[in-house]
């Protein structure tokens, strides 16, 4: 694995390995740094919530690579020329063209976002009485299907959880829980399989073609629809290329056509996979097809445009073509191992190995003297925020809700997720993200925990407010000052 690698990277004479930007940058938007005194205020004013930042007083915005990423100049150009039809849009062929081309797949129902295809499907197959197995689930997929009344298994492998792990796919599926899921719940009530790629949750981990093949084969053996959630497909392909025996020399197209033939239908977000916003989903079932069909135009749009607008389209069907680089999709994973290996080195707690989607530090061992209830993602995020100008995303406790007595549900690791938008940040911004982490784990004792000011009573995690507790954010302040002087 680690041959290939450096065999597809560009060798430097001093023997560094350093990833490189195989793109250049054309258009540019001007990024503030505010002064320390300034974030600080900020993060006081967004309730110590990174939702709450407004974007003018964050300088590396790592909240998130949904709807985030750089287009590229083609993508760009696209966008001018687009249909602007009700019913029957050209762009809309473009694009049918493309799910053709590109994942080999014969019907599209194109949606807003991803979360809508979660609607329509969900709304379609899920009913109570049934359960959805998946490797992991996503928040959104997950509230669709329990609203609906069915329930969600996750099936994951032991290493799924481990936050140090060498294993090259955590998000494979254990086969045998899979089995126990099936016989404990009967085929006929198996509503759909859930394969989710680069598995969000987990860290933007894979799983490998040969686990995808095998849980395939179990489907079809008890004639059980799988599904796959394709958002972050480009990462798992790139991964399964250079990571997976026998696919080293296997074009990309190749391996998204082997991928997809294993499922019986397909979705996305476009604001991950093709770099744009929308979203769809796919299909060679013509009954599958139809029985989804009918509610596109009642909840998204006409079939030719499913809630998108056609520059959208446009600028898809050219993002879908992309993937099938593999300097495209090696961008991400390549930055991001970086910054992970670069901190893994130095001791700082990360999960591993570097994953797809961004770098996730591992707040528990971060801060372990900040007890859960006090949440230490929330914290670090905030913690982070104000040493660098980095916005991050918890991703634990303040993310979870609260039992039936009102207590709340620890979520099973602590992370700030880092998301790395596409082609969006240089290698100097990566190293400086990483120099701020240093700086935060040397001086992690002074932060310290948050409680509750304002808590909705669902989804706490987007508009909650909170507060830190004692005043840790000023002796982080103060320290600051102290190590870096009058620098921003
Ligand atoms: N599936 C996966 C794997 C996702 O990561 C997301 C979104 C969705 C479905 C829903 O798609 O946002 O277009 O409605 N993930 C975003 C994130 C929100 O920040 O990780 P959507």
């Amino acid at each position: 694995m680690e041959n290939f690698e450096q065999l597809k990277t560009v060798k430097f004479y001093s023997g560094e390995t350093t990833p490189l930007e195989m793109h250049k940058v054309r258009v540019v938007q001007k990024l503030n740094l505010l002064p320390i005194e300034e974030r600080k205020e900020s993060i006081f004013g967004a309730g110590f919530n990174t939702f709450l930042l407004q974007n003018k007083d964050v300088f590396l915005d790592m909240l998130t690579d949904s709807g985030t990423n750089a287009m590229s100049d083609n993508q760009v150009a696209a966008m001018s020329v687009a249909d602007d039809s009700y019913a029957g849009s050209a762009s809309y062929y473009k694009l049918e063209k493309a799910i053709k081309e590109v994942f080999n797949q014969q019907y599209f129902l194109p949606v807003h976002q991803g979360r809508a295809a979660e609607h329509i499907i969900a709304k379609t197959f899920c009913k109570p009485g049934t359960v959805v197995p998946m490797n992991y689930h996503f928040t959104t997929t997950k509230a669709h299907i329990e609203m609906m009344g069915s329930v969600v298994e996750e099936i994951y492998t032991d290493e799924a959880l481990k936050t140090k792990s060498v294993f090259p796919f955590k998000g494979n599926m254990d086969i045998q829980k899979l089995n126990k899921v099936i016989e404990k719940w009967g085929a006929e009530n198996v509503a759909y399989i859930r394969f989710e790629a680069g598995t969000n949750l987990i860290g933007g981990q894979p799983f490998s073609m040969a686990n995808l093949r095998e849980v395939s084969v179990i489907a079809r053996a008890h004639k059980i629809m799988l599904l796959m959630d394709t958002s972050l497909i480009n990462e798992n392909l790139y991964f399964i290329k250079i990571r997976e025996e026998g696919y080293q020399n296997r074009p990309i197209v190749d391996i998204l056509h082997e991928m997809l033939s294993y499922t019986d239908f397909s979705y996305f977000s476009g604001r991950k996979v093709s770099c744009t916003r929308g979203g769809g989903i796919c299909t060679n079932n013509h009954d599958i097809y139809m029985k989804m069909r009918d509610w596109v135009p009642l909840y998204e749009g006409f079939l030719t445009y499913g809630g998108m607008s056609v520059r959208e389209i446009e600028a898809m069907a050219v993002g879908l073509y992309e993937t099938l680089d593999f300097n495209v999709i090696s961008h991400s994973p390549t930055f991001i191992k970086y910054l992970v290996d670069a901190l893994d080195k130095e001791g700082i707690p990360v999960i591993t190995p570097a994953g797809g989607l961004g770098c996730h530090l591992n707040a528990g061992e971060f801060i372990p003297h900040v007890p859960q209830t006090q949440y230490p993602a929330g914290a670090l995020a905030a913690a982070l925020f104000v040493a660098s100008g980095i916005r991050g995303m918890e991703r634990g406790t303040i993310s979870s809700v609260r039992d039936e007595n009102g207590d709340d549900i620890l979520a099973d690791v602590e992370l700030l997720r880092l998301a790395f938008p596409r082609r969006v940040f240089t290698l100097s911004q990566i190293k400086y993200a990483e120099d701020r982490i240093k700086w935060l784990y040397d001086n992690r004792e002074l932060i310290g925990g948050l409680e509750w000011i304002e808590e909705p009573p669902v989804l706490r995690f987007f508009v909650g407010k909170l507060k830190p507790i004692g005043n840790w954010v000023d002796n982080l302040v103060a320290k600051f000052r102290a190590d870096f002087g009058e620098s921003l």
